[in-house]
């Protein structure tokens, strides 16, 4: 076996978890916290309650409320120079892939200066960030525990995937009480992102034992806890839902994605869609377009979905495919792109597909793809 690495950030898990904030923050350090978070956290009362917590602690807080959907790079350089200017010494951000990402693409400015498109790619943050603190809204974007940040470029029109092992935070706190104030559709949303993450990382050329056990166990949980999810909103299963989110965050973040997220980055740039709408649509597509150069493992996930063995990975891998798709259909989801996008637009997908083809998670699909194999990809879930 070749040598592999895992890193992934302390995980504070558990119903109430989010009231151990503040001494995370006093044992990174903390005097002033940068505290990161978008008007619907907000709304749902969690900013307050954070800083209600922070200050029983006695720490001071300064409040960065400059978050959207799908964050784009001045957003982040703005938000550093809120840091530079505010003295902070800890981040706090509280919310979904796109807080929490914007608190990262904040934190590498801060400490390494430029702009954030310096940084797009694998392993190129060279200074250490400031201790952050992770605090997760959703189960799925695993941003919390990955190393992975995702920063719209406005002018390319493209989502910009930043890798790098000082992105993983100090601290992640996953509360699944959080979950409860979420709608259905972002609850479907978040899973089947992060059961793209558990795919694509279980067949990607860098996944290794400690990743795999992960992936697989992500795909069961999911498979089994969403719908219930859905139909109930119990506090069960959607904490089933938070065990499989940071299980697949931290395969993907160790193992990485493949095409389908390189895909699903180039498309959401370029249309601002939500993330979690696209994996229906694609993935079964990427997965079929995988099946030569990862029949095994294919079989593997299969088997874990169908939750039987047909005697061949061939077998299993199709199999697996097909429960998915009927999997999503059960879901209220698009699922072919052109319920996204309409066919006046559709022209777009040649200029988007040459951007994904060198998008970072490219480098570890098991299969590799030239842009027109990623377009036909695209045509065919049209
Ligand atoms: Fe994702």
């Amino acid at each position: 076996m070749d040598i592999t690495k895992f890193a992934i950030p302390e995980i504070i898990f558990g119903r109430g978890s989010m009231n151990h904030a503040g001494q995370c923050a006093l044992r990174l350090g903390a005097k002033k916290v940068f505290l990161v978070s978008d008007a619907g956290i907000e709304h749902a009362g969690w900013v307050q309650r954070l800083m209600d917590i922070l200050e029983k602690e006695g720490i001071r807080w300064i409040y960065y409320p400059g978050v959207t959907s799908n964050p784009r790079d001045f957003q982040v350089e703005q938000g550093a120079e809120f840091y530079r200017k505010n003295g902070a010494d800890v981040i706090i951000a509280i919310g979904g892939g796109s807080a929490l990402d914007t608190a990262k693409g904040i934190a590498i400015i801060a400490s390494n200066g430029g702009k954030i498109r310096d940084y797009e790619g694998a392993n190129r943050v060279h200074r250490p960030l400031p201790p952050m603190v992770l605090i997760t809204t959703t189960a799925g974007s695993g941003s919390d525990i990955s190393q992975f940040c995702i920063i719209t470029d406005v002018e390319r029109g493209v989502k910009m995937s930043i890798i790098t092992r000082t992105l993983v935070p100090n601290i992640s706190i996953v509360d699944p009480l959080i979950l409860r104030t979420k709608s259905k559709t972002l609850i479907i949303q978040s899973a089947v992102d992060a059961l793209a993450h558990a795919i694509e990382s279980y067949v990607s050329t860098i996944a290794s034992p400690f990743t795999e056990m992960h992936s697989l166990k992500a795909i069961d949980l999911i498979i089994r806890y969403l719908p219930h999810a859905v139909a109930t909103q119990s506090l069960d299963s959607l904490e089933q839902l938070s065990i499989a989110s940071v299980s697949a965050s931290m395969a993907f973040s160790n193992a990485s994605l493949g095409v389908e997220h390189a895909i699903a980055h180039s498309l959401g740039g370029h249309f601002d869609m939500a993330h979690g709408v696209i994996h229906p649509i694609l993935l079964t597509g990427v997965m079929r377009y995988n099946i030569d150069s990862a029949r095994e493992k294919l079989g593997d996930i299969g088997r874990v979905i169908i939750n039987k063995d047909l005697g061949s990975a061939e077998k299993n891998a199709l199999a697996g495919i097909e429960k998915l798709e009927q999997f999503f259909s059960s879901l209220d989801v698009s699922l072919r792109l052109r319920d996204e996008i309409s066919e006046d637009k559709k022209h777009f997908l040649k200029p988007i597909c040459k951007l994904a083809v060198n998008d970072a998670c490219n480098l570890t699909n098991p299969r590799p793809a030239s842009w027109q194999e990623l377009l036909k990809i695209c045509e065919e879930v049209w």
